[in-house]
């Protein structure tokens, strides 16, 4: 979330759920697992190293701090794209008529893992969060972010994406491969994912 004052701010519709099932699946398998986290109603799985917070840019921070340990890297985050330009101080009082919002981009984490990755073996991972034009948008985002595969969530679906316990992704591979799966719990659906990483992961190596 970005802070506009000390009252308000921007988010977005992100429950945690599908990140949460990521790396309790993880965790289940054996890894070693640090979950970057934004502000969420769940609970933390057992025995993951959590790391809480709230802005892009904190986030960001503590991805770049981790990152370097690990082998596999999933975003399942919604990050915000823009943050308020200026947080104010104090409450800012109505009576002034209606204000403009300025807003500022925020960093791109992935993008950032993905163009500084040179020859590292790690595997990356980015969640594609779409309403329309689903494959073409995810498309570029995994070849602009330099990423091995991205998930492909529809997101204007109510059974899927933001908030529900199921959901109905594809997953695009580098090399071009589209694979969809059917709907199923979030924990399902991070199994899944877990499996295709494993084996990308063991041709890699
Ligand atoms: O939390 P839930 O309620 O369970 O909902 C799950 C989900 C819908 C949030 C999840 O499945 C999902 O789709 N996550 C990605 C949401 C998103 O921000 O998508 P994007 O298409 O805007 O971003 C593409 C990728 O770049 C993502 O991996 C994102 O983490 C990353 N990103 C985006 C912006 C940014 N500034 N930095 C980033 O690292």
């Amino acid at each position: 979330l970005e802070p506009l004052d000390p009252v308000r701010y921007m988010s977005n519709r992100s429950s945690g759920k599908m990140g949460y099932a990521l790396a309790k699946a993880a965790r289940r398998r054996g890894a070693k697992v640090t979950l970057v986290s934004g502000p969420t109603a769940l609970k933390p799985p057992r025995d993951v190293t959590l790391c809480l917070v709230k802005t892009a840019e904190e986030m960001r921070q503590a991805v770049l701090a981790e990152c370097r340990q690990y082998d596999v890297i999933i975003k399942a985050a919604a990050v915000l794209d823009w943050r308020p330009k200026e947080t104010a101080e104090h409450k800012i009082k109505k009576g002034r008529g209606v204000q403009t919002l300025e807003l500022v981009e925020n960093p791109d984490i992935l993008a950032e893992l993905g163009c500084s990755r040179g020859n590292s073996p790690c595997i990356l991972v980015g969640f594609a969060a779409e309403t329309q034009d689903l494959i073409a948008n995810a498309q570029e985002k995994l070849k602009k972010k330099n990423l091995d595969l991205i998930v492909v969530n529809d997101v204007s679906r109510e059974d899927a994406g933001f908030e529900a316990d199921t959901n109905a992704v594809k997953i695009l591979y580098r090399d071009g491969h589209l694979e969809e799966l059917p709907l199923m719990p979030k924990e399902e659906v991070a199994e899944q994912l877990l499996d295709r990483i494993k084996s990308l992961r063991e041709k890699s190596l």
